[in-house]
């Protein structure tokens, strides 16, 4: 298998949509409606190893109907964003640790592990080629996809010896149509997410399909998004929808923040790191540790608990306002969104955007 990463060949797309066409989805981008112009393509097999590394239009595939991504499920994602900067240039933010998440997934699914470099220079290339995509305003940017899944033609129950990775871009807007309104949640009492030793650290494609159903079920009780309870014992708290949660007890600048910790059933999150190092830049206690069922509900009854926010890639900080369970609902304080949660919601976009400076190092320039 060849050592060194393979050069990329770059086709820019010969019929670029308008700008006013542009312009027009860029004023309003929803999220994950519209894609940019390019995309890139890489592919896998075990001779060859990473090759044919390619730039190119976005445009439909052709998939082999035996493909075995389709039957057994060999697929796994990432999702980053890149930033509009007050000096008019892009960043990217913490991709290396998306791309490292991305080659945990790969593992946990028998995939090969796409080389970190490879990935950046993937990332750099869409962003750099369809910088004018990225958009301007306030709490928008662009959502990054990374896919990988199996392409060997074969039903035979095995890994596939052969994969395509693509990276698409998207302009995004509010992950939420509301903006920043507080979540009302639902506490997925009939099914479970993932259980130890499963999948549910791993970006992996049929985590979000084995939730769907849940999801309908918040809908229907009038709920937005679903909290996940642990496999065993269907108490303790895990994530929320595609976001990790955090939860606040105290007020000002003694408040303590706690999030559940990384048990291997939750997908540690980018965002989570970046909220767990900003909470203690600025002074507070942080930990991550088990959070109950019922020390959430009794915590929001007495007033303990005086903040919870979700937070990842496409929703960034949410507040969360109430929550409820087939039997019993509890509200968050007054409902709306607490001081500290939008504390660190400022924080985090001020840093993504170039407007504070990044001790940390996360933000990347192509
Ligand atoms: N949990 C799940 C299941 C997710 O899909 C996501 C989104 O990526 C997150 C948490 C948050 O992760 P991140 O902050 O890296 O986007
Ligand atoms: C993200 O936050 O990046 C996600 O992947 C969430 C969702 C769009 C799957």
């Amino acid at each position: 298998m060849p050592l060194t990463l393979p050069q990329f060949t770059i086709k820019p797309h010969p019929h670029l949509r308008s700008d006013s066409e542009r312009q027009q989805i860029l004023a309003a981008p929803g999220f994950g409606r519209y894609m940019t112009d390019h995309m890139v393509t890489i592919r896998w097999t075990g001779e060859a190893g990473w090759h044919d590394a390619a730039l190119g239009p976005y445009a439909p595939l052709t998939i082999d109907p035996a493909a075995t991504g389709l039957h057994y499920g060999q697929s796994i994602f990432e999702g980053l964003k890149a930033y509009r900067q007050p000096d008019g240039t892009v960043a990217l933010f913490r991709p290396e640790a998306n791309a490292r998440r991305f080659q945990a997934s790969a593992r946990r699914m028998a995939m090969p592990e796409l080389p970190v470099e490879l990935f950046m220079k993937a990332c750099e290339l869409l962003v750099s080629q369809d910088r004018c995509w990225v958009p301007d305003a306030a709490e928008h940017s662009l959502y990054l996809r990374p896919l990988m899944f199996a392409t060997e033609s074969t039903l035979s129950v095995r890994p596939s010896t052969e994969y395509l990775f693509l990276l698409m871009a998207s302009p995004a807007g509010s992950y939420f149509p509301d903006g920043i309104r507080p979540l009302s949640v639902w506490i997925a009492e009939d099914y479970v997410r993932a259980a130890p030793g499963g999948t549910g650290a791993a970006k992996f494609a049929g985590n979000y399909a084995a939730a769907f159903l849940a999801q309908n079920d918040a809908a229907e009780h009038g709920c937005d998004q679903v909290v996940w309870l642990d496999a065993i014992e269907r108490r303790w708290i895990e994530e929320v929808g595609a976001m990790n949660l955090f939860f606040v007890r105290g007020h000002g600048p003694a408040a303590e923040i706690t999030t559940p910790a990384l048990t291997g059933s939750l997908l540690p999150g980018i965002t989570r790191d970046c909220i767990l190092t900003l909470a203690r830049d600025l002074g507070h206690p942080v930990s991550e540790s088990r959070i109950g069922l019922e020390e959430w509900r009794t915590g929001a009854a007495d007033g303990s608990i005086t903040e919870v926010f979700a937070c990842g890639t496409a929703a960034v900080i949410t507040p969360v306002g109430r929550a409820r369970t087939r039997t019993t609902a509890w509200q968050m304080a007054d409902g709306r969104p607490g001081p500290l949660t939008l504390r660190l919601r400022e924080e985090l976009v001020a840093v993504q955007t170039g407007c504070a400076p990044d001790p940390h190092g996360w933000v990347h320039h192509p």
